[in-house]
């Protein structure tokens, strides 16, 4: 199959000092460049012309080398010819790995993307393009500042734009296939995903990824929490260790909770003691559990033991 990567292919490099797409390429090559086609496809060549990949034939290191329509579709002199459908690559009727591998002909060198297929989107048939729209999306809009707090958000309203050419913005794009985790995020503790104040990306790399199940960041004492919340990174004197073993999954749930801050267990003591067990012989593989009393003063653990995630100063976390 044709994959797009002319741009890499002698023909075109051994012409990259002629000043023109078109001229360089439209002899023998079977290219026209993009031009001819806006009489015949209007809606497809407007939309285009406002997507990143329409400024690639304005960069300097793109002179020369196949841009525009014919980048995806391949040569296009036949079928401007008389418009016969059969003398272009069209993706009709092309599997989703299929397109996905036309993209990756120039995306695939990039980090965010090189372990698309390693991940699960790619295993299951959801391709490039069931989330992003190469020319029908409309792009170039600002997107609405108040709703950018911690990292770059998209709630869709009316009139605001979608971001990296997306079919539809972050979280609905990523919702209208993951319904079952919506309820999550309605939960009493949630991080703020449906407010748009942060988005599923954040935490997930929808292009796949060598992390817990290849596609998202790991919970652990890894960057998908730690972008956000450094201060629980350390390196500390007293390191509370479940938190650099088991990671922040040891404690918390990523998406929401009924319990208080994000807790796996409804009351603070009831999460530690699932660890901290009472009896505690000497070579025990569980952590000690607490000598002290287990009355009422006791019950609130964090009340005394409060920097729980790690301490300069206190190898018991009180300070
Ligand atoms: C003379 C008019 C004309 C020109 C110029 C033209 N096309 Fe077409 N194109 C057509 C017609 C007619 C169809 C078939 C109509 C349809 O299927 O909707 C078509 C269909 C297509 C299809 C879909 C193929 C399919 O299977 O249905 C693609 C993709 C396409 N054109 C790309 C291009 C590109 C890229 C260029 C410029 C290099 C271009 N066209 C130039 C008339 C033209
Ligand atoms: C980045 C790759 C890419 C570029 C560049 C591109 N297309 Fe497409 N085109 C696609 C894909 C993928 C489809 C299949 C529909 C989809 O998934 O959006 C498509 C579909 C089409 C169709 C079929 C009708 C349809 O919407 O399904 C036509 C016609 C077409 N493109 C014309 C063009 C023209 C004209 C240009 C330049 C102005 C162009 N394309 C540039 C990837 C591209
Ligand atoms: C001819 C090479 C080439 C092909 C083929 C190609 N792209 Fe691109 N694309 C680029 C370049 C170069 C950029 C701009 C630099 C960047 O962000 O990597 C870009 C940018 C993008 C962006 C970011 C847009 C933005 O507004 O920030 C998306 C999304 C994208 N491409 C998706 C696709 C999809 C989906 C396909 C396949 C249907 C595809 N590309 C095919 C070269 C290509
Ligand atoms: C499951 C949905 C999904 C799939 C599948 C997907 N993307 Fe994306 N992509 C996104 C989202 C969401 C963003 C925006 C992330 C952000 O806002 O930072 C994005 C951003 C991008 C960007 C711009 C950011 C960057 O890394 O430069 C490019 C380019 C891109 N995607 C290319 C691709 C290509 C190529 C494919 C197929 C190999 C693909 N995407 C498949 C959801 C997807
Ligand atoms: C077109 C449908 C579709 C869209 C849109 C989509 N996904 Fe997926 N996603 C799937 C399918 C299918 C799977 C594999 C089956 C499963 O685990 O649900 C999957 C798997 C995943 C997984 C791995 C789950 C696991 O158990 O390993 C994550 C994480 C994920 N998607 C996140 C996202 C994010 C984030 C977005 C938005 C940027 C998104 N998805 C958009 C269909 C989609
Ligand atoms: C705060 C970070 C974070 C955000 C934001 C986030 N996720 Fe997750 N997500 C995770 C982590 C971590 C896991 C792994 C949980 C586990 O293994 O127990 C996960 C698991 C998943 C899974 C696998 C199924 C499951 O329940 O284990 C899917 C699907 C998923 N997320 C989709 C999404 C979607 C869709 C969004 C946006 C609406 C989103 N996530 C937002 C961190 C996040
Ligand atoms: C994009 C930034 C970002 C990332 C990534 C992130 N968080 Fe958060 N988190 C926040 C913000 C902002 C708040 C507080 C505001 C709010 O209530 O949403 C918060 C709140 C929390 C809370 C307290 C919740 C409460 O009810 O008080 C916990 C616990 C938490 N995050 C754990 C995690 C874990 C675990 C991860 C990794 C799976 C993670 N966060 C990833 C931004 C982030
Ligand atoms: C050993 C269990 C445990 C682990 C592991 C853990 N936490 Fe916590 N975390 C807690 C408890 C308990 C609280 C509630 C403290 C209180 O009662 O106020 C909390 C509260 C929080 C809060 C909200 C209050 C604040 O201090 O800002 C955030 C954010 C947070 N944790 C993030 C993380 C992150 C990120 C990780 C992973 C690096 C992590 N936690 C690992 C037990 C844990
Ligand atoms: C996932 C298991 C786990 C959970 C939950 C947990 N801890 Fe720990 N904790 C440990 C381990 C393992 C150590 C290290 C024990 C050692 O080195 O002997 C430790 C060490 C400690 C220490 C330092 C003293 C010592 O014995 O080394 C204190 C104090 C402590 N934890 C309190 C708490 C409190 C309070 C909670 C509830 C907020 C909690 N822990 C929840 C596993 C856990
Ligand atoms: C009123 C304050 C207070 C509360 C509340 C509290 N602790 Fe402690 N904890 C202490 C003190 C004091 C020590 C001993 C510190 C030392 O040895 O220097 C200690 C020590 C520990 C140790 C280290 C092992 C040991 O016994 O020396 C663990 C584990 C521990 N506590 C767990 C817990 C758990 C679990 C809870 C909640 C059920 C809790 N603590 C509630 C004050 C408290």
């Amino acid at each position: 199959m044709w994959v797009g990567s002319g741009r890499t292919s002698e023909a075109v490099s051994k012409e990259k000092d002629k000043p023109k797409l078109a001229s360089a390429v439209s002899d023998d090559s079977g290219y026209v460049g993009s031009d001819a086609c806006k009489d015949c496809h209007e809606d497809q060549s407007k939309a285009f012309s406002h997507t990143s990949h329409a400024q690639l034939s304005t960069i300097r290191s793109w002179k020369g080398k196949v841009t525009g329509c014919e980048s995806c579709h391949g040569p296009g002199k036949a079928h401007s010819e008389e418009g016969d459908p059969a003398k272009i690559i069209s993706f009709k009727n092309k599997s989703s790995k299929e397109t996905s591998e036309t993209c990756l002909s120039c995306h695939a060198g990039r980090e965010e993307h090189n372990n698309f297929r390693r991940g699960e989107h790619w295993r299951n048939d959801i391709g490039c393009t069931d989330c992003h729209s190469t020319h029908s999306a409309e792009t170039g809009k600002n997107v609405a500042s108040s709703n950018v707090f911690v990292a770059e958000a998209n709630a869709q309203k009316p009139g605001f734009s979608m971001v990296k050419l997306l079919r539809t913005s972050e979280p609905q794009l990523c919702l209208s296939c993951h319904t079952e985790v919506k309820h999550q995020f309605n939960l009493p503790s949630h991080h703020k995903v449906l407010e748009g104040a942060m988005k599923c990306s954040d935490c997930h790399n929808p292009h796949g990824g060598f992390e817990l199940k290849q596609t998202r960041l790991a919970t652990g004492a890894d960057a998908a929490c730690m972008k956000c919340h450094a201060d629980k990174q350390g390196p500390f004197a007293f390191e509370h260790a479940p938190v650099k073993t088991e990671g922040c999954s040891a404690c918390h749930t990523p998406h929401g909770s009924a319990n208080p801050r994000l807790l796996t267990a409804s009351r603070v003591p009831q999460l530690c003691l699932t660890c901290h067990s009472v009896a505690h012989d000497v070579g025990a593989i569980e952590p000690a559990g607490p000598q002290h009393n287990l009355n009422a003063q006791y019950g609130n653990c964090t009340n005394c033991h409060i920097k729980i995630h790690g301490s300069h100063t206190s190898p018991v976390f009180f300070r």
